[in-house]
């Protein structure tokens, strides 16, 4: 492992498109703060040519990657060893190139979404009732650690119900496993009064509204969309005029970089002051 005084440790975001990625300021950020030499860049890979992008930055000796859309099923099968996360979610969003035990894959964006809902806005999530709108990779992502957390009932909510079916059908016994009462639903039929609501899908980049209606919310609930910026604004807009509590992925998306970080680096960064930075340039962008 690289000292402050040696050459830095190489990882990246590897995805497609990856300009507009924070990952390497908020990865920046927590080397300084815990004083470890890493290099962090973004790695624009080919549709076509993920695995061999992948491949050839390892080869040039770096030690691992965060992976972004549309890779990350592609990054899990790539992989040696996968944890249980990883497993459950089929997905992977952070690889670690280990030399002698081949790759490993994992998958923090579930763990990522329960550290921002419990510790920083607060709100638990054990014996509550979530909604979970959306049933691609975001919310297959995040399922596993979203049941781990002990919620009474989680309701998969999605336009095409059998993909909803599908990722429930998947995390059936997990879900046994944890007393937690699992269920998908179709957009018509969502149910309502739910504490936590969380949007995974990508209904806000169309411009189409959130395709549910407000009876979801029950009064003071929390209300998620796992983006941020100007791709969540519609649906903060819409939780807040109905009186929920309204917040953006960008507390998710520095939690999933810790837990990254961690996993390279073994040491596990304080992420409010990282969050606090970035929170006042996303502030700044917004029109
Ligand atoms: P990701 O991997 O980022 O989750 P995805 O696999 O394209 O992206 O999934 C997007 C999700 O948003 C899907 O659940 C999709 O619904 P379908 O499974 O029926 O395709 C949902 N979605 C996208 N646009 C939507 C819209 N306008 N209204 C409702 N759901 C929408």
């Amino acid at each position: 492992m690289a000292t402050p005084e040696t050459t830095p440790d190489r990882y990246a975001v590897a995805g497609n498109p990856v300009a507009h990625s924070r990952s390497p300021l908020i990865h920046a950020l927590f080397a300084q703060q815990t004083r470890q030499a890493v290099d962090y860049s973004r790695l624009l890979c080919p549709l076509d040519a993920f695995k061999a992008t992948v491949l050839d930055f390892a080869a040039h000796g770096a030690q691992g990657c965060n992976v972004t859309v549309p890779f990350k099923f592609e990054a899990f099968e790539l992989a040696t060893h996968r944890t249980a996360r990883a497993d459950l979610a089929q997905a992977a969003n952070v690889l670690r190139f280990d030399a002698e035990s081949g790759w490993l894959a994992d998958n923090t964006d579930g763990i990522g979404l329960v550290r921002d809902l419990t510790v920083n806005a607060g709100v638990p999530l054990m014996g509550q009732r979530v909604l979970l709108l959306g049933a691609g990779g975001a919310s297959a992502g995040v399922m596993g650690p979203l049941i781990e957390a002990g919620p009474r009932e989680i309701v998969i909510a999605n336009r095409t119900l059998e993909k909803a079916q599908a990722i429930v059908d998947r995390h059936a016994q997990w879900a046994a496993q944890h007393g937690v009462a699992l269920s998908a639903r179709g957009l018509q039929t969502p149910g309502e009064a739910y504490d936590v609501f969380i949007n995974g899908t990508a209904a806000s980049l169309s411009g189409g509204g959130v395709p549910v209606g407000p009876e979801v919310l029950k009064p003071g609930c929390l209300a998620l969309d796992m983006m941020y910026g100007p791709a969540a604004q519609a649906f903060l807009d819409w939780a807040r005029s109905h009186g929920a509590m309204a917040r953006d992925g960008l507390g998710m998306l520095v939690e999933q970089a810790a837990e990254s970080f961690h996993i390279w680096r073994g040491v596990m960064p304080d992420t409010a002051p990282v969050l606090a930075h970035m929170r006042a340039l996303v502030d700044q962008a917004q029109p």
